[in-house]
């Protein structure tokens, strides 16, 4: 199964084409990322109406170098994915549109992809983990643990009650002069730092939920900083080294308890299982090595390129949710806000998916249960992209 995806929820414009096999392995043929860090740059942070212009730009372009270094065309494709969000909107319209534009022209099914059900299946495009697992997705928008049971089946057992942490480290590095983007800098400048230096606070250390909080760390180091200002480049090491100690002792104390939640609610997990442009992090990778074999489960950390946003994790979301005879109608909308535990399901097998529509199963995009979904003397220009809509085969 080939699907062709598209990533444009920040400011990554990216294209990739993956294969799924039919015993689930993944071969990626492509993945094209193109960053849009020098647009945003100068601003200290990604600007909505500067990406969404420069997905614009790019988009065509990022989608043909992925189809050609895949070597295939879109005839060949059984799927168009594209991340409909979460994310900075904008963006999110120009991915959509465009896979949808390629869905109707070649009749091939759309998927719209849940941007973090991306992130928490690509330890199965790059190890083929199997279900259930113990997610943590830590990016620059959300902090969660979570149950990953099935393709479409979340439950999260922990969250950030304030700021996530990949925000943590942008907000982190702004303070400390570094700019944007702020994880890799602020992880840059701890490598040269003193840990000890700064008594920093490790929130929510030892409570019972799997919950976290960043704020009062933010604000703690501002603290710190604004004492001894202004600033020598050996006290931002300092204090970038200190704060991700902190961050990482936070990290591993709420894993182990999301591991004993998920161990409670579901059984044993088949993997701790990290996601997310954070999870691309060495102090967080080596940290969490560390924890799961104290917790004695397997780790799958996929490597930092597919970690950060790219869109090989996109095109492998569809490619499952395809596999289950999951796509979704061109009318489909971009969504700034989607919470992972409202994504569609495969149809049930069983009761329990009450709150949540399946997605519709899949006839190519423009035509209905695998006919033309044209009238007599209807063009091409004439069919409502809703015609797909209404099929439930
Ligand atoms: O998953 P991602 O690429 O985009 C979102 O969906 O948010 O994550 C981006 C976040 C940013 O906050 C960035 O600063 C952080 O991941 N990040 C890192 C590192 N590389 C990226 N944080 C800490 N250390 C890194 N090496
Ligand atoms: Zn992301």
């Amino acid at each position: 199964m080939l699907v062709l995806g598209i990533e444009t929820t920040c400011d990554e414009t990216a294209a990739a084409v993956v294969e799924r096999h039919d015993d689930g392995r993944a071969t990626i043929l492509s993945n094209v990322v193109l960053s849009q860090i020098a647009e945003h740059a100068a601003f200290g942070g990604v600007v909505p109406e500067i990406a969404a212009r420069a997905h614009v730009e790019a988009l065509d372009l990022i989608i043909a170098t992925a189809m050609a270094e895949a070597g295939r065309d879109f005839g060949t494709l059984d799927g168009v994915a594209a991340a409909a969000g979460p994310g900075l909107i904008g963006g999110v319209i120009v991915g959509l549109i465009t896979a949808k534009a390629i869905a109707l022209v070649h009749e091939k099914p759309l998927i719209a992809v849940n941007h973090l059900e991306a992130h928490a299946l690509t330890a199965r495009l790059t190890d083929g983990t199997p279900f259930p697992y113990c997610l943590f997705l830590a990016s620059g928008g959300h902090t969660q643990i979570v149950a990953v049971r099935g393709v479409g089946d979340y439950v999260r057992l922990g969250t950030t009650r304030d700021d996530a942490i990949g925000e943590a480290f942008d907000k982190t590095a702004k303070l400390l002069g570094l700019g944007y983007p702020g994880g890799q800098r602020v992880e840059q400048e701890a490598a040269r730092g003193d840990p000890s230096r700064f008594t920093l606070p490790r929130p929510m250390l030892g409570r019972q939920d799997a919950d976290f909080s960043f704020s009062g760390l933010k604000t703690a180091l501002r603290l710190e900083a604004e004492k001894i200002a202004p600033l020598t480049d050996q006290d931002v090491a300092d204090l970038c080294a200190s704060f991700q100690l902190a961050v990482v002792e936070t990290v591993v104390d709420r894993l182990r308890r999301g591991l004993k939640v998920f161990r409670q609610r579901f059984g044993a997990p088949s993997a701790l299982v990290a996601a997310g442009g954070v999870a691309a992090n060495q102090a967080i990778r080596d940290a969490l090595l560390n924890l799961a074999s104290q917790d004695q489960v397997a780790l799958v950390v996929p490597p930092p390129s597919l970690c950060t946003d790219n869109a090989a994790m996109i095109a492998w979301a569809g490619a499952e949710r395809l596999a289950h005879g999951l796509c979704d109608a061109l009318d489909t909308s971009p969504r700034a806000r989607w919470p992972l535990d409202q994504v569609g399901k495969p149809l049930p097998t069983d009761a329990g998916t009450a709150g949540v529509s399946p997605a519709i199963a899949c006839p190519p995009a423009g035509r209905v249960g695998g006919r033309d979904a044209r009238g007599p003397g209807e063009s091409a220009d004439s069919v409502s992209p809703n015609t797909a809509r209404s099929v439930v085969v």
